[in-house]
């Protein structure tokens, strides 16, 4: 599931589990559905390991964000509760939005973001500081900022749901049940992101978000390294990696544990390289390369998501290439 991709070598999900930690959630419920399910389960288990109690609710087909919502209702009872769309990527922490949300007696607190792309977005038109209509991915977008999905709401929301209609998409839309409670004359308020935000919806995205989170990452050292090389800007290498002597490190990198890089190589910047890596010669630069991969000799990559248990073997045309490999994914040349 895209949910598990890793961004910084972590799941991009994690980071939403974070937001919500450090906003004071205690208890979350996951919604998974169809193939990777499990492996949701298996990666955040109870929670115990992350903090916060993790629940999982079952959807059987993806019939909307609202419909998943929904079936939230028995776990969320009477209490306001926060939804974050486990492909949402910030870096700020939402914990000012959260504490005057509680406060407030709004039914909806949305977080808008400015987009240059509206019409992939839910869309909120705002009217001198009002919210006057919110749609799903209009044609002809009254304004460019987007309705991220992080969501703080009220047990309110519930009722909507009874009563909404699926959307041409034939889903059930978060946006289609807010624009109802605002109808109804129903409180939503609004907050802008001025900072990072990003729903990760294409390789492109990930690959952005990659870039935005390793510029923040605390470098770190415990692997081993050859006197010759060069390390410039921030990395971290993890546990047991080895990097022989002429390779070239440009941060921001991170580097997971018992990876094997030689060669001629050059890393960055804004790479990312899961555990048990080998790289023996090449360039790989604004890419994501998940765990147990081997990169060959000669192997140019650029924007490229190379996922777990991938090779690309020795390459003899030193051009620049684009990559988007599924596990388990044999390149020969
Ligand atoms: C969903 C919502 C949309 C929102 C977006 C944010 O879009 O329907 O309103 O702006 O998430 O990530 P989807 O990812 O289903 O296209």
């Amino acid at each position: 599931p895209k949910q598990l991709l890793p961004i910084a070598n972590k799941p991009m999900s994690e980071y939403c589990m974070e937001s919500m930690k450090g906003a004071g959630v205690t208890e979350i419920a996951i919604i998974i559905g169809g193939i990777g399910s499990q492996k949701v389960k298996e990666y955040y288990g109870d929670g115990d390991q992350f903090g916060i109690k993790i629940n999982y609710i079952l959807q059987d087909f993806p019939r909307g964000i609202a419909h998943a919502i929904s079936l939230c209702e028995n776990f969320i009872g009477n209490e306001k509760f926060l939804v974050f769309l486990g492909d949402n990527i910030i870096q700020k922490s939402i914990n000012e939005f959260a504490s005057e949300f509680q406060k407030s007696d709004d039914s909806a607190t949305i977080l808008l973001c400015e987009v240059d792309n509206p019409s992939r977005f839910g869309i909120a038109d705002i009217q001198n500081g009002e919210i006057k209509k919110i749609i799903e991915k209009p044609k002809n977008p009254p304004t460019n900022l987007a309705v991220t999905g992080i969501y703080f709401l009220t047990p309110t929301i519930f009722k909507i749901f009874e009563v909404l209609q699926p959307s041409w998409r034939n889903e059930l839309e978060i946006t289609d049940a807010l624009d109802m409670l605002l109808n109804e004359k129903h409180s939503i308020t609004y907050k802008i992101i001025t900072h990072y935000w990003k729903d990760t919806g294409t390789p492109e995205d990930i690959i952005n978000a990659n870039k935005a989170i390793l510029e923040n990452i605390v470098p770190e050292f415990k692997g081993e390294k050859d006197t010759a090389v060069s390390i410039e800007g921030k990395v971290s290498l993890g546990n047991e990696t080895w990097i022989g002597d002429q390779v070239k490190i440009k941060g921001p990198v991170i580097i997971g544990e018992k990876c094997k890089i030689s060669g001629n190589t050059i890393i960055g910047p804004n790479t990312s390289i899961g555990d048990e890596c080998i790289v023996s010669g090449g360039i790989i630069r604004d890419s994501i390369i998940m765990n147990n991969c081997e990169i060959g000799k000669n192997v140019n990559l650029r924007n490229s998501i190379i996922s777990s248990n991938s090779s690309i073997k020795e390459n003899s045309i030193k051009n620049e290439q684009v990559f988007l490999l599924g596990e388990g994914t044999k390149v020969l040349f």
